[in-house]
């Protein structure tokens, strides 16, 4: 089976100022540059007014910076967008797209998050795509199947590991303190990766992110599941000693 190094990546939503902000970055990107070997990458992704600071902050280090959302075209009469190659521009190499919160608050449909996923493709960054069910789904059944609907919904032609990661974050974890079981994360996992297979390139080497209530008390066991290949994390990454606990979990 293909290596694949861990991500850790920061959700910071609707969150920071720029002071705290700064300082959280600081505090992170101190810690990451003084670690022996990390087995992980560190990514952050503030709001849309704290990318070029932050980015600024980090340039030339080993955190990596990305935006929450992108539009899925470059420019135009788009008031309050941001597009893949503005984010590009000023120094991200991510971009979150399809989380739940823009599914529901925005109505994104798998094909809007495909379209934005080919933006940041074509921008030359990563797109995280993000696919999750609700609880209601997964009352009824349905989890592997809504999953399964959304990867193929939007995952753009000629996705790779190079350029694409996949983040499983079931919608009724997120900000609940509430996690599927171990059992249940690992099956959904396997089942990603299957499900990967004939939609992207070498879908041994694609990163599956677990998101969801991730925080220092369950990433051990979370991060130590297979097909597990880091976690996309919300609350616990605006405080710098939680998200680094979790990514020294890996
Ligand atoms: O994108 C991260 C996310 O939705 C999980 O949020 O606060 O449950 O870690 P949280």
């Amino acid at each position: 089976m293909a290596a694949r190094r861990k991500l850790i990546a920061g959700n910071w939503k609707m969150n920071c100022l720029r002071a705290e902000g700064l300082a959280l970055v600081g505090e992170l990107s101190r810690r990451l540059e003084s670690a022996k070997d990390p087995v992980f990458d560190m990514l952050v992704c503030p709001p849309a007014t704290l990318v070029a600071p932050v980015a600024d902050a980090l340039k030339g280090g080993k955190l990596a910076v990305g935006g929450q959302d992108c539009h899925a075209k470059e420019k135009g009469a788009h008031t309050g967008d941001v597009s893949a190659p503005m984010l590009k521009d000023l120094g991200c190499t991510a971009v979150i797209v399809g989380h739940s919160e823009r599914r529901q608050d925005h109505g994104e449909t798998d094909a809007v998050v495909k379209a934005k996923a080919t933006a940041v493709h074509v921008a030359h960054m990563t797109a995280i795509i993000c696919v999750g069910e609700t609880e209601a789904e997964r009352d009824a059944g349905k989890a592997e199947d809504v999953v399964a609907g959304q990867l193929r919904g939007s995952i753009p032609q000629g996705s790779s590991a190079a350029n694409t990661v996949i983040a499983y974050e079931p919608v009724w974890a997120i900000g609940t303190g509430r996690t599927p079981t171990n059992d249940d994360i690992a099956a959904m996992h396997a089942m990603i990766r299957r499900t990967l297979d004939g939609l992207v390139a070498h879908p041994e080497s694609v990163r599956i992110l677990y998101g969801g209530s991730v925080k220092p008390s369950n990433a051990v066991e979370i991060m130590a599941l297979a097909d597990v290949d880091g976690a996309l994390v919300g609350g616990a990454s605006l405080k710098a000693d939680d998200f680094w606990a979790i990514a020294e979990s890996c």
